[in-house]
């Protein structure tokens, strides 16, 4: 029987809305049960969690190539579907120059490269509602790593291995193609088990992607279905695949696998036994050089706070890595990226000039309460940082290119009077004595406390008096540092904060009422260069 033939039995192209292929089965998920026809073979109707399936016998006549026509059929369902997610809403909280999604929700940036003259930066987002469900990529591409203009919507979950999320991935610049490697994610059955696989994508001309399919289709020993994430680096003359990876026994590890091709991959082997129980699960790996060390990112979930005051399991940080020839990869010295509320998953690029530059989600995962979601929304992605090497300290420093959003600039002698700046975007730098505190987006209920607490000598974020709806209020920095010097990018909902020429970051969404452009300091006076930004080409306003 053909693709149409089956088709037609679900009612027609434009009624099927997922595909999945659990062993010896072929199933299509349909919008309208009540447009399935009779047909002449032999098919079982269930509901798996609301949605109707065809449960078929899959013959030998529906290969590869057919799943890839039947997934493009439902690709094109679901790009008129979200259509109308991509016109923004209107929010007080809506960031000027941070990306924010139009609609939906917004998480980890994907797939962040310099490619052909411009840079391409994806995200995961789900257009519907502002949950973790089926997650689709959105394609932005920019000049300046600043102002971003909304291409498309590559990736949508429409195939039978990724029918329930595009997850996360990164890109390959190679031989004149755009590469986006990512995880493919399923789930069979009202159990909801999890079915991963590691999938490819390809673009001739940087605008159209054309999926090819899993690499990687099965687990390799001692894992288990949460392996995903894939980042692809170029080491000893050979292809390798990282990604974020749980043991059997529950462990947090990077699995490797080798290619030569980028098509065939062998399993090389799971790393960083060194840090022992260090997490239940590894998310989001990225690696890079910088000054001749070889850095990992990773996301580790499970782990305990270093700070009472944090009850989030999933952290993120960076390590330093060496490739040996015995151990293979060793894993060293674990330290975190973010000491704010809001930080996850960041990948990083290599710009034409050689500056590394990274991004993360400024969100978490498992929190959705916000009060953007009111307005449809949720979650934005950081500023963009370059990260350097100085003085054998790990810094992060907003790019140069940030200065182009810079409009007037002041200098202000800050004291307990409150100023208004008539504004939530802007770049400030200031120093602050040990005791002072200083209140940023203070208005006549709201404010978020940044003080530089001598007692427990750290730099403590409060944002107990803002309209965060998460549990967690507190954020703590450790200190040992004379003076604190800070650069605090704002910008409407959310604070970066730049400790001591970048050695730390505390990043935060912080939600207001439309009054809270105040600032103060108090227990001390001290001057402030403050400049208004400016917005940015409009990230989240799709040009169609
Ligand atoms: C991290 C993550 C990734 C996954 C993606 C799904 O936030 O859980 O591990 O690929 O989000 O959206």
């Amino acid at each position: 029987m053909s693709v149409e033939h089956y088709l037609s039995i679900c009612g027609g192209k434009s009624n099927v809305t997922r595909i999945l292929i659990p062993e010896d089965k072929l199933i299509f998920a349909v919008k309208d049960v009540s447009l399935v026809s009779d047909g002449d073979y032999p098919y079982e109707v269930i509901e798996v969690l609301g949605e109707e399936q065809l449960v078929f016998q899959r013959p030998k006549s529906i290969g590869h190539e057919e799943l890839l026509e039947i997934g493009r059929v439902i690709a094109d369902n679901q790009q008129t579907q979200f259509a109308s997610s991509t016109t923004p809403v209107d929010c007080c909280h809506r960031p000027q120059w941070h990306i924010s999604p139009p609609q939906g929700l917004l998480n980890d940036p994907n797939g962040f490269i310099y490619h052909n003259g411009e840079y391409h930066l994806f995200y995961q987002w789900y257009p519907y509602a502002c949950q973790h469900k089926d997650k689709h990529w959105v394609h932005l591409t920019s000049q300046d790593l600043i102002n971003w203009s909304w291409q498309s919507v590559p990736l949508t979950p429409s195939d039978w291995f990724d029918s329930h999320g595009v997850f996360s991935g990164h890109a390959l610049s190679h031989n004149e193609q755009l590469m986006l490697f990512y995880t493919g994610n399923t789930r069979i059955g009202s159990q909801r088990d999890r079915h991963t696989t590691q999938c490819v994508a390809v673009s001739e001309d940087g605008r159209n992607f054309t999926k090819l399919g899993p690499v990687i289709d099965s687990l390799p020993p001692g894992v288990t279905e949460h392996i995903r994430d894939p980042k692809i680096i170029r080491h000893n003359e050979q292809w390798l695949m990282l990604l974020g990876a749980q043991t059997t026994d529950l462990k947090g590890r990077l699995a490797v696998y080798r290619s030569d091709d980028l098509k065939k991959w062998q399993f090389d082997g799971l790393y960083g036994d060194e840090f022992g129980d260090f997490g239940y699960m590894w998310e989001c790996p990225d690696m890079f050089t910088l000054a001749d060390q070889t850095y990992a990112v990773l996301g580790p979930q499970g782990l305990e706070s270093f700070s009472s005051y944090n009850t989030i399991p999933h952290h993120n940080g960076i390590a330093k890595a060496s490739w040996n020839s015995e151990q293979g990869l060793e894993l060293s010295e674990f330290c975190h990226l973010d000491y704010g509320f809001d930080f996850y998953a960041p990948q990083t690029m290599l710009t034409p000039d050689g500056r590394r530059v990274l991004c993360g989600w400024m969100g978490l995962p498992d929190e959705v309460d916000q009060p953007t979601a009111e307005s449809g929304w949720l979650h934005q992605l950081t500023a963009m940082r370059e990260l350097r090497v100085q003085d054998g300290k790990l810094i992060q420093w907003p790019v140069a290119e940030l200065y182009h959003l810079a409009q007037t600039q002041i200098s202000l002698q800050l004291s307990n009077d409150r100023y208004d700046l008539e504004t939530k975007s802007y770049d400030l730098s200031i120093e602050l004595e040990w005791g002072s505190t200083l209140n940023l987006f203070e208005g006549s209920e709201q404010k978020l406390i940044l003080s530089a607490d001598t007692q427990s000598q750290s730099l403590i974020m409060d944002r107990s008096n803002t309209l965060n709806r998460a549990q967690d209020t507190i954020r703590q920095l450790p200190l040992d540092s004379e003076t604190i010097k800070l650069r605090i990018l704002a910008d409407t909902s959310s604070v970066e904060v730049f400790v001591n020429h970048g050695e730390a970051v505390m990043t935060s969404r912080v939600f207001t009422a439309s009054d809270a452009t105040g600032i103060s300091l108090l227990g001390a006076t001290a001057e402030a260069t403050i400049r208004r930004l400016k917005p940015s080409s409009a990230p989240f306003n799709p040009q169609r």
